[in-house]
């Protein structure tokens, strides 16, 4: 996706401090801010940074677990998030929930202010966005560190299918468009605006508090495995046998499982993912 209208850009980042560096085409907008990190650690930069890469086409986006990311030209957004956010513990995970609050809300602001009724976007725990229980949008988040100044560069890199009409036959059965399940199509430029400075805001609260406790509530509510049966699986694809319950995330982000002996223990997303007993979701 691509932003014509340059002074409107110029407002946003003023009004925002965030730089906007848009392209026709990249390899992947992860790839790009990583390269950009690796300039700024060069030239030793020690200043906060706040920048968004995004792009119309990706010819190698890339998912989670070394997974390739369809990313066609006029159809989605493509955009990652650099920042040097101000937290201490696990902040990838704490990133990437936050990403998906925000697109869910994003989604939903402008379903509302567009009177579109029939979408009820949700999150499959920690960072898939799923409606009618198909993936719309998925999120990738990376950690540059800098030993010698000990800064940490967060690149959130969030893929959307937006108003891509080609999800049918065996392509329909995991994933979705945004236009696929409204019948509407949806304004890219609203919805990625609307998603950078919900995200903004939420690190800055999410600095300020030092934990993910006031989003709790609402990530919750859009959990679509909350109090339902899942199974984890972990990191390099294995799923465990045991069903458990799952009771929402706890101010630190990680998951809550409780399992058939009533004992509740808590998962981190670099452990495990989740899955429902039957199919995706
Ligand atoms: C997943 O669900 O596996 C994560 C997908 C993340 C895709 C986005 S698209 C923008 C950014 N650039 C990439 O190469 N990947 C992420």
């Amino acid at each position: 996706m691509m932003i014509n209208n340059s002074e409107r850009v110029i407002a946003w980042e003023s009004r925002t401090g965030i730089k906007l560096n848009q392209y026709e085409v990249l390899d992947s907008t992860n790839n790009r801010a990583k390269e950009y990190v690796k300039e700024l650690i060069s030239r030793g930069n020690t200043n906060p940074v706040r920048e968004i890469f995004v792009c119309e086409k990706q010819t190698n986006g890339r998912g989670r677990r070394g997974k390739n990311w369809e990313s066609p030209s006029g159809t989605g957004i493509w955009m990652s998030c650099l920042m040097t956010p101000k937290v201490s513990s696990d902040v990838i995970s704490e990133i990437t929930l936050l990403a998906a609050l925000g697109v869910v809300k994003a989604i939903n602001h402008l379903a509302v202010s567009n009177s579109i009724l029939n979408i009820e976007p949700k999150i499959k725990w920690p960072n898939d966005i799923v409606i009618n229980e198909k993936k719309i949008c998925g999120i990738l988040t990376e950690l540059v560190n800098d030993p010698a100044t000990g800064m940490n560069y967060v690149i959130c890199g969030i893929g959307i299918n937006v108003n891509d009409k080609s999800f049918v036959g065996e392509n329909y059965t995991f994933a979705t468009s945004l236009y696929y399940e409204s019948g509407v199509v949806w304004n890219r430029e609203e919805l990625f605006f609307d998603i950078a400075l919900c995200l903004r805001q939420f690190v800055q609260t999410l600095e300020a508090k030092k934990s993910l406790g006031f989003i709790k509530d609402d990530y919750n509510n859009m959990l679509i495995s909350m109090n339902k049966e899942i199974i984890l699986k972990t990191e390099n694809g294995d799923y465990k046998d045991e069903v458990y319950i799952s009771r929402g995330i706890d101010d630190s982000g990680a998951l809550l499982v409780e399992g058939k002996d009533g004992n509740i223990f808590r998962v981190t997303s670099g452990e495990v993912s989740v899955r429902g007993l039957y199919g995706y979701v």
